[in-house]
């Protein structure tokens, strides 16, 4: 296991118990225990009827499906024979009511300009930019990568896309050039569409230039669409670039969604894995869209006049689902944002929730960890009553810093969802439902209904009480269906440990004596950093690319901000790894995956300590990272005295 080390102290402890207050459950959209388990139950021992129900009541299809769910794990099909679109499902229907002048956006950019737009508008908009993306000769089925700052155009991008069923590529705006262009030949996307540059902490982050030296190694990119936002100088490729309001000036707005079937592939977003490769989660329209739609309904307990604030970045799963595809589905108004939390202070955040008078606001620990960094006196600068309900995502939170959101910035009167899931499970898997579950800081707590996971030892044996490996052990609709290109890695990765049997999440998980479950972190070589997943094997092969780098071993190390820091084992080919010199190894490892991959320390060794069969041994250097003695056996290690070697280069 990567390093839970201190979580797992804490958690163990652990004992407090906060429920729902009588106020809360009352109003709730699941509001007793009975309910949820008359649920839960329902959809583990009959999943077709359970999900065929809410599917037919919660979806809009232009033809019903046949039947619900057909074939084992991993090869499960949702609603084969229906038809519907997503895009649809997030905007056309909810025209016909008194949404259609509801606020479906509100954002806010980061130098304080504002816009607001209505369901009606937010319509209006994909329609002609999915004729622009049609006129570009995008078909269906074509992908597309769109690499975007925080702005409406970024979701006015995806919907468009679904709505002529183009696969969206969405590749977040820090990831570099090379980045970009592995993703592009991966997906073999034909069309990119991006900004001049987008605002970060009062910087113009260059995304065009980005794009344009991704475009020296994408091939297959044959069309670039380009945003204006900072105004910022851009070069324009003829024939080649085209700017977003030109193209708009010229397309009308009538696009009928096109009738798709339900397994018909709505993005792909690529998420790191246990080698250098990024793995390309592809998921699909009915079963995605019918589990963000119930998720968040269900977690987030959304109401007709919530205002609802998720901060992550569309460019991860958490802005995919729970800013898009979930909320708009949902006819609920999303708050969006483009820059930094600390721009132009630290306040920035709980000054948004008091001008919009936020009801629902969803954030990571490693904001968490940071708001509590800066001091209380920011948040307590604003008048933050409006919020009803917390939640966080991405890393386990440790208990100090749930006590300190649910204080400061609940003020004891919010339930959290500390929600667990993935990429690949497409929505909230495990979570409390805000308004029935008792929360324990620091444990995601209970499975959503139509989730049946378990914990398992090695050999698959379920764990009753205890640690071990989280599995799923039933298929959902919202599940992955494959790797982009390569369906043998998708069922080696998640299907092979346990034979087929279940869906191994690569988590390890406790289970307590309440069926509380509480998530340790990757088993296998993923850092989460800040809540973003970086594979050790990427940042090994960017280093190794270096030309004066022999060898290289990446390890995570507890880190106070980001959760887990990267700490980097390298052998030079010469010179003895000056400081000048690990600073450009680190500018290095920036440039080849983009800034989340910056390394937190180098450290020079004259030899990596390996076993006599030449396995690198990183435990041993996990515990280095971390400044801790070494633990357990060293007697298979070649060269006992590379140990202190390592530890003296600090
Ligand atoms: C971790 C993010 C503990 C976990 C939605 C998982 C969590 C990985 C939690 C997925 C949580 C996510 N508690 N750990 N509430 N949420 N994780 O694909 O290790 O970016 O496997 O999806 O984040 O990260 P991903």
């Amino acid at each position: 296991m990567n390093d839970p080390g201190k979580n797992i102290e804490s958690v163990l402890t652990e004992n407090r118990q906060f429920p729902p207050s009588s106020e809360f459950s009352a109003q709730a959209n699941i509001g007793s225990e009975q309910q949820y388990m008359e649920m839960w139950t329902k959809a583990k021992d009959d999943p077709s009827g359970f999900w065929g129900e809410l599917a037919k009541e919660n979806l809009d299809w232009f033809q019903d499906f046949d039947t619900v769910m057909e074939g084992d794990m991993p090869e499960t099909k949702w609603f084969t024979g229906g038809k519907l679109n997503a895009s649809y499902q997030c905007l056309d229907r909810h025209l016909v009511g008194p949404r259609k002048n509801k606020a479906a956006i509100i954002w806010e950019g980061e130098p304080g300009d504002q816009r607001i737009l209505t369901y009606q508008q937010l319509h209006h908009e994909v329609c002609k930019f999915a004729n622009v993306l049609k006129n570009l000769g995008c078909e269906t089925g074509d992908r597309v990568t769109i690499y975007m700052p925080m702005v409406p155009e970024l979701a006015i991008a995806m919907l468009a896309c679904a709505r002529i069923g183009a696969v969206h590529s969405i590749i977040f705006g820090g990831f570099s050039a090379d980045a970009i262009a592995d993703r592009n030949n991966d997906a073999e996307s034909k069309l990119v569409i991006t900004a001049d540059g987008g605002w970060r902490r009062g910087k113009e982050i260059p995304l065009k230039a980005n794009v344009d030296a991704g475009l020296e190694k994408s091939p297959t990119v044959e069309k670039v669409v380009v945003y204006r936002r900072t105004g910022g100088d851009v070069t324009m490729t003829p024939d080649r670039d085209y700017w977003w309001h030109e193209l708009m000036d010229d397309v009308d707005a009538d696009c009928p969604a096109v009738e798709l079937d339900s397994e018909h592939p709505l993005f792909i977003l690529y998420t790191s894995g246990s080698t250098g490769k990024p793995k390309g989660v592809l998921h699909t329209t009915a079963g995605y869209m019918l589990g963000t739609t119930m998720t968040s309904r269900w977690v987030f307990d959304y109401k007709e006049d919530d205002t609802y604030w998720c901060t992550a970045d569309i460019g991860w799963i958490t802005g995919h689902s729970y800013i898009t595809y979930g909320p708009l589905s949902n006819g609920v108004t999303s708050v969006m944002y483009e820059g930094g939390p600390n721009w132009p202070d630290e306040g920035r955040f709980w000054q948004l929730v008091e001008k919009y008078q936020v009801n629902i606001f969803y954030t990571a620990p490693t904001a968490i960890r940071a708001f509590i960094k800066w001091g209380d006196q920011f948040p307590n600068q604003y008048d933050l009553s409006s919020l009803r309900l917390l939640g966080t995502v991405g890393e386990p939170i440790n208990p100090e810093a749930w006590m300190w959101y649910h204080k400061v910035i609940g003020n004891e009167k919010c339930p959290i969802v500390d929600t667990w899931w993935q990429t690949e499970t497409g929505g909230i898997m495990l979570s409390p439902l805000p308004g029935v579950t008792p929360t324990k800081p620091g444990s995601c707590t209970k499975p959503l209904p139509g989730v049946v996971p378990a914990i398992v030892d090695e050999e698959g044996n379920p764990v009753e009480e205890g640690g071990g490996l989280l599995v799923m052990t039933q298929p959902w609709p919202h599940m992955l269906r494959t790797l982009y290109g390569d369906h043998e890695r998708f069922v080696d990765v998640y299907f092979s440990k346990f034979n087929g049997k279940y869906y191994f999440a690569g988590d390890g998980a406790r289970l307590d004596s309440d069926g509380y479950y509480w998530v340790m972190g990757r088993v296998d070589d993923v850092l989460n950093v800040s809540g973003h997943r970086l594979s050790t094997m990427e940042v090994e092969s960017a280093l190794v690319a270096h030309d004066n780098v022999a060898e290289a071993a990446v390890v995570g190390f507890p880190h106070e901000l980001k959760g887990e820091g990267i700490c980097c084992f390298v052998t030079l080919k010469s010179g003895d790894g000056s400081d000048a010199e690990k600073e450009e190894l680190k500018q290095h490892v920036r440039k080849q995956i983009g800034a989340i991959a910056t390394p937190d320390k180098i450290k020079i060794a004259p030899q990596l300590p390996k076993t006599r069969s030449g396995k690198i041994m990183r435990r041993l250097l996990r515990d280095i990272a971390a400044g801790r003695d070494v633990s357990g056996d060293v007697t298979t290690l070649e060269d006992a005295g590379i140990l202190d070697k390592l530890r003296e280069d600090d």
